[in-house]
């Protein structure tokens, strides 16, 4: 039996931010309303952050995540009872159950399709996409959503200033469909659980009661080394199964936790910063967001284009770390 291969490919792309802006100077004032010293100055320089968004409220990670796949779902042209995957990358998922997938679901207005949630940290996106493209590769959805969501500032020990002041909010989406001609080129995920406490959130609830420590902790200094360590050659095993060169590549979209880690990468792999779509000066580490919100920026402001090649790359808690690589197809 003569069969049309199946692909995947990117359809459209969403965003979401919350409404509330915060600049390094906004923080130093409350930070400091709690005793907490820190200044614009340190942040800039040490990170390149210059902002993020903070959710209110009345904002969640399915509402952010509602509100960008929606946005992708217009971009591709679908109505949502189309959609036969949703996933979601998040690590502050709405509650512990049901998925947020599930709240996404319902609040699109979609009755039938398959939901459910990934954690992976600021990994998420990557590894999610990964999956889609696998599910839709393998005939079990057709067109699915892929989004990466998340309210980081609900984890946020506000008297820790060497973490508080690199995390936001924010969601991005992506729709993958099934197609004739291959789009997603190849994906390389990895994990190290021996290096789980450089950045974690150990805490649990355990009848009723939190057990641990409920706030997210990290060695920044082990978290640099490591992400500066597999980012490279993750990339070059990645582009080596596709067969491309890192000199072939349009963009390289990764996930935004501090400039000085981009710029290490881009180094490595021998890439002008101009390929670089840099959003974490704007963002701050939105985590599993990070990448979806970068990439439908450039989509959306004209830089990523039709038959571009674009690699996108994700590492954080876990350890866990990988990359995409796709033809706009
Ligand atoms: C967190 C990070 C910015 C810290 O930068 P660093 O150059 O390693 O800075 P250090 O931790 O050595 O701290 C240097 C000094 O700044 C101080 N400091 C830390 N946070 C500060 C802040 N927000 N404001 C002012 N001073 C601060 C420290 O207390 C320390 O002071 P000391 O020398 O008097 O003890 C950096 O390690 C990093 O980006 N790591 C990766 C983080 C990351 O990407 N995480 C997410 C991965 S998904």
């Amino acid at each position: 039996m003569n069969q049309t291969p199946i692909f995947s490919r990117l359809a459209g792309t969403g965003s979401s931010l919350p409404k509330n802006c915060v600049s390094n100077a906004d923080l130093q004032v409350r930070l400091a309303e709690l005793g907490v010293e820190t200044s614009d100055d340190w942040i800039r320089t040490r990170t390149g952050i210059e902002q993020r968004f903070i959710a209110n409220s009345d904002e969640t990670t399915s509402s952010l995540a509602i509100a960008a796949a929606n946005q992708a779902l217009a971009s591709a042209g679908l109505d949502p009872e189309q959609v036969d995957l949703i996933i979601v990358a998040t690590s502050t998922s709405d509650q512990i159950f049901p998925s947020t997938a599930c709240v996404v679901q319902a609040g699109l207005g979609n009755h039938k399709a398959a939901c459910f949630d990934i954690q992976a940290v600021c990994s998420g996106f990557v590894y999610a996409l990964s999956v889609a493209d696998a599910m839709v590769r393998a005939g079990q959805a057709r067109h699915a959503l892929v989004i990466g969501a998340e309210v980081f500032s609900r984890l946020m020990d506000w008297r820790d200033r060497t973490t508080c002041v690199l995390f936001g909010d924010g969601a991005g989406a992506v729709v993958v469909s099934a197609s004739e001609t291959p789009g997603i080129l190849a994906s390389s995920l990895h994990a190290n659980g021996s290096h789980a406490s450089i950045l974690a959130t150990s805490g649990r609830l355990e009848s009723g009661a939190i057990v641990g420590d409920p706030f997210l902790r990290m060695d920044g200094q082990a978290v640099f080394k490591q992400a500066v360590s597999v980012l490279g050659v993750n990339a070059l095993e990645v582009l080596g199964k596709a067969g491309v060169l890192a000199s072939d590549l349009d963009w390289l979209v990764p996930h935004q936790a501090n400039v000085r880690i981009l710029q290490s990468v881009a180094k490595k792999l021998d890439l002008p910063l101009e390929k670089v779509v840099v959003t974490v000066n704007r963002h701050g580490n939105t985590s599993a967001a990070s990448v979806p919100l970068a990439l439908d920026e450039a989509v959306k402001d004209g830089r990523i284009q039709e038959n571009q090649l674009v690699l996108l790359q994700g590492v954080g808690g876990g350890f866990t770390w990988g990359s995409v690589l796709l033809k706009m197809i």
